[in-house]
């Protein structure tokens, strides 16, 4: 089997580096990382008719999809207009992703336990009813409705916190037009774990369990980001729990698409927070997350391209075989991100142990020398047979990885 890989973060060269070991692999764009593992191609991951030009050439049997633009704007679309297999949703099903009010209009509908909420465009009424829920008692969540890079959510302590986040998003707009529609929700609070589901129309088959780890900071403190560190699995959810979830939460999403005619056939992406000890459905993603894919990939053992090219055509899921090992993966970004960060800073790497595995992200070579150039720079993830000893092979390992200004949490995996 011939496979396209499109992206260009730590995700893709996690899911390059799996499917690697299954199947013939390219990918485009890629990064230096990937590029050491299989050929890249220098073609934008929104560049769809280049895409699909490249894999004419290359006689590609699956397309797999990492990022969420590419599919909001209905790159896999036009892909299985041109007859591929693609994994990864068109653009109406893209949307639960691409549009947090959308998201949480198809969840009520549902029936699916999320948060309570209303979507504005307007500032002012927004301040008003976030006003009026501080007063009952609520906190809320303040969401830009359109695509911020995980970064377009503020949890707020206070209505001056909340107003502020409101006139930041929809005055100032700095998540930009993402932020022309916001999303206030109560404020719920609890365990959060991710759950991926490879979805082929009304086939289901649900990964293990992912942690992240959204704040920036130690101890969970500081702004959202795209994701600092992962762990999988998880003790702390029990085969109960994910039953619980599937019921709740994933046959009425299959359902409810079915209802509205949307054929969906990649991955829903669904983070999930007990709230007082029940699942209630946070957010839904169509793709896979990052960090969470880094750990996830180093656990699968086989199986991995023969599922997603079912779901690709719609036919039923095989099982994928995964290891009884842990992995933790801790993601080293650069000096002020998620804000403004440094680019450009030269990172040298030392040889790591067999069980770790360093994913690539915002890096680039220039001149031979490879060099920051994103926030996230890059993932460390190592295995071993419990989370303890992963953590620690994971921490040794982000040792062998040094760049001015690198930061990283230091309680990934610490299970209290
Ligand atoms: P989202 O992108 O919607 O998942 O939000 C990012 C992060 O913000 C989540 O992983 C949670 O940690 C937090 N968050 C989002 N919605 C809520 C909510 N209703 N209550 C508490 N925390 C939330
Ligand atoms: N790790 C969260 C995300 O990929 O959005």
């Amino acid at each position: 089997m011939k496979i396209l890989v499109i992206g260009s973060g730590a995700r893709e060269h996690a899911l390059v580096w799996r499917l690697a070991q299954e199947a013939d692999v390219i990918c485009a764009p890629g990064n230096p990382g990937i590029e050491a593992e299989v050929p890249c191609f220098p073609i934008a991951a929104t560049d769809t008719a280049s895409l699909i030009g490249l894999a004419r050439e290359h006689r590609i049997d699956l397309v797999v999809y990492g990022p969420e633009d590419p599919l909001v704007l209905g790159g896999a679309d036009a892909f299985r207009e041109a007859g591929f297999a693609v994994f990864g949703p068109g653009a109406a099903g893209a949307q639960l992703e691409g549009s947090k009010a959308f998201s949480k209009e198809f969840m009520v509908s549902a029936g699916i336990p999320t948060a309570t909420h209303e979507s504005f465009v307007d500032a002012q009424t927004a301040k008003e009813y976030a006003r009026i829920r501080f007063a009952d008692g609520c906190g809320v969540v303040v969401k830009a409705s359109g695509n911020a890079l995980g970064k377009g959510v503020i949890v707020c302590e206070d209505i001056f916190e909340a107003e502020d986040a409101i006139h930041r998003i929809m005055i100032d707009k700095v998540f930009g037009e993402a932020g022309s529609e916001i999303v206030i929700e109560d404020r719920l609070e609890g365990r959060e774990f991710s759950l991926f589901t490879l979805i082929s129309d009304a086939y289901v088959s649900s990964m293990p369990v992912a942690r992240d780890y959204k704040r920036i900071g130690t101890g969970d403190t500081g702004p959202n980001t795209g994701g600092m560190g992962s762990f999988s699995p998880d003790p702390s959810i029990t085969p109960e729990l994910l039953e619980e979830v599937e019921e709740r939460i994933i046959r009425p999403t299959v359902v409810e698409l079915h209802r509205r005619g949307i054929a969906y056939r990649g991955n829903l992406f669904t983070g999930v927070m007990l709230h007082h000890g029940r699942p209630h459905c946070l957010e839904f993603n169509v793709r896979f997350g990052d960090p969470e894919t880094q750990s996830l990939m180093a656990r699968i053992s086989g199986g991995f391209a023969a599922a997603l090219y079912a779901a690709a055509v719609g036919e039923a899921i095989p099982p994928v075989q995964y290891s009884d090992d842990a992995a933790v993966t801790v993601v080293l970004a650069s000096a002020g991100y998620p804000g403004d960060y440094a680019r450009g800073k030269p990172i040298t790497l030392s040889p790591v142990d067999g069980n770790v595995k360093r994913f690539h992200a915002g890096t680039k070579l220039v001149d031979g020398q490879l060099v920051t150039s994103g926030g996230r720079v890059m993932s460390v993830t190592a295995t071993g047979p419990t989370i303890a000893s992963a953590r620690e092979a994971a921490y040794r390992a982000t040792e062998s990885v040094q760049f001015e200004g690198m930061q990283l949490r230091s309680d990934i995996a610490e299970l209290s």
